[in-house]
């Protein structure tokens, strides 16, 4: 049998992981994980680790349950794959009925995909086309928002806001428009300190005049006509930081669109599936967009799944006679996968069984409080979050803001002090951040916060 030695040492020899500097692991190991159950992943010596950040914010129920297990299990004795174009199969039928009534009215009509860059591109491409269907030819701008992200395809790329994944790429991605991040910490707009108005899920209302949304205003005045969609994740800008942002703003950027009858998409693969403590985020805004992308928790974090869900008028924009050429082509091999289905109806099925959402207000409360026990710390700049999602943003200089010079790494000190006190964080550079599993219990919540306490407090900055 190859050993765990010598099977990091092929590792290093066949592989390339993502988002990773592979020299980085030269001398130091990969964390080898043999198995996961419930919040923990287990390495070969059998060390536990809780999985904070739900293995990139998928693992919904906790790894391993049962439930979901079992589904995809007997969906393998039935039907593993089948294309997607000119056939359709129970699973994807069911999901696209459930997944149609749990989303505000309005949404009508399920595209699959399989990762949350591919649910933007279809967004994107879908609106790009309709516009031509209806004869409005000129619009076909974008807008997006300064440190949002919506995935590593090239047109996602180009809507993303986040210099670091985007730099090296600047030159094969489309002009779209950037409005800036309503990053309430790092305002440019407001004379005062941020408030803290959060609630106990981490909702944060308003204390300010929203004088980021000015230069949407100022655009939308000069070009609305010629605008397709603006696209942006609702009340998170996860990857761009864990940016917390207030309701009044998304409602507000929400009304301004509409006025100029412009496509909203939201990009909830990240808030999705009960993070904020709602099943999607746009239900503490009220909003029916014209988009809605929904990945990772789809299927609570099993097997890789998209949807792109839009209206009954986008969809009728495309129906016609096929000499009319409005077909969308568009599609994936691995299109509404029959066991990636069988996984998300199963993990909905948990929500209603288990009753996750109603079980999830109190733990809720005690991540969003018990993260507020870090300000105190020298170095926390920023404590925000927002239903299961709790975030540090750490800072050189308190009063100034000012960050650390990248060459320090203090996400990597912190990756592997946390390895050390058995949680697995990694920070979005000095973003320290929790994305828990919706199953993590009161306990566990206690535990990782002293955890990562004695990470962050330990830290020899
Ligand atoms: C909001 C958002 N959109 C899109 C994506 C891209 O998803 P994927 O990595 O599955 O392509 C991500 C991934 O982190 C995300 O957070």
């Amino acid at each position: 049998m190859t050993s765990k030695v010598d099977l990091l040492d092929l590792d290093r020899k066949y592989l390339w992981h993502p988002y990773t500097q592979m020299k980085d692991f030269e001398k130091d190991n990969l964390l080898f994980v043999d198995r996961a159950d419930g919040m923990f992943l287990f390495d070969s010596l059998g060390r536990r680790y809780y999985d904070t950040i739900s293995s990139w914010w998928c693992i919904l129920h906790g790894h391993n349950h049962p439930r979901i297990k079992s589904a995809i299990k007997s969906q393998l004795d039935r039907l593993e794959h089948v294309h997607f174009a000119g056939t359709t199969h129970e699973g994807a039928i069911r999901l696209g009925e459930r997944l149609v009534d749990l989303t505000p009215d309005g949404l009508a009509r399920v595209f699959y995909s399989d990762n949350g860059s591919t649910a933007c591109e279809v967004a994107i491409k879908m609106s790009f086309q309709y516009w031509k269907h209806m004869g409005e030819t000129e619009r076909k701008g974008f807008i997006s928002l300064e440190r949002g992200y919506h995935g590593d395809t090239i047109g996602a790329m180009s809507l993303g806001g986040v210099p670091a994944f985007k730099g090296p790429f600047d030159a094969l991605t489309f002009d779209s428009y950037r409005i800036p991040s309503p990053y309430c910490y790092r305002c440019p707009y407001e004379d005062k300190p941020p408030v803290e108005l959060s609630d106990r899920q981490g909702i944060r209302s308003l204390d300010c005049s929203l004088g980021c949304l000015g230069p949407l205003e100022k655009l939308l005045a000069d070009k609305g006509h010629e605008i397709a969609a603006i696209i942006l994740e609702p009340l998170l800008q996860a990857a761009g930081g864990m940016i917390v942002y207030p309701v009044e703003y998304l409602k507000r950027l929400a009304e301004l669109v509409s006025h100029y009858g412009i496509h909203l998409i939201l990009d909830e693969v990240a808030t999705g599936f009960g993070r904020t403590g709602r099943m999607f985020a746009l239900e503490h805004a009220g909003l029916t967009p014209d988009f809605l992308c929904l990945s990772k928790g789809l299927t609570a974090g099993f097997i890789p799944m998209a949807a792109t869900i839009t209206t009954d008028e986008v969809y009728n924009a495309f129906y016609a006679d096929y000499r009319e050429g409005k077909t969308f082509f568009h599609g994936h091999t691995f299109t509404g996968n029959p066991l990636a289905s069988a996984a998300a109806l199963a993990s909905l099925e948990i929500f209603e069984q288990e009753n996750v959402l109603h079980g999830l207000q109190d733990k809720i409360g005690a991540l969003q409080s018990g993260i507020k026990r870090f300000k105190k710390l020298p170095w926390v700049g920023d404590v925000r979050g927002i239903g299961m999602v709790a975030a540090l943003e750490l800072v050189m200089d308190r009063k100034t803001g000012i960050r650390f010079p990248p060459e320090k790494r203090v996400g990597q000190m912190i990756y592997k002090d946390g390895l050390k006190k058995g949680l697995i964080l990694r920070p979005l550079d000095d973003i320290v951040y929790l994305f828990l599993p919706l199953s993590v219990t009161a306990d566990q919540i206690e535990d990782i916060l002293d955890r990562s306490l004695e990470v962050i407090s330990g830290l020899s900055l």
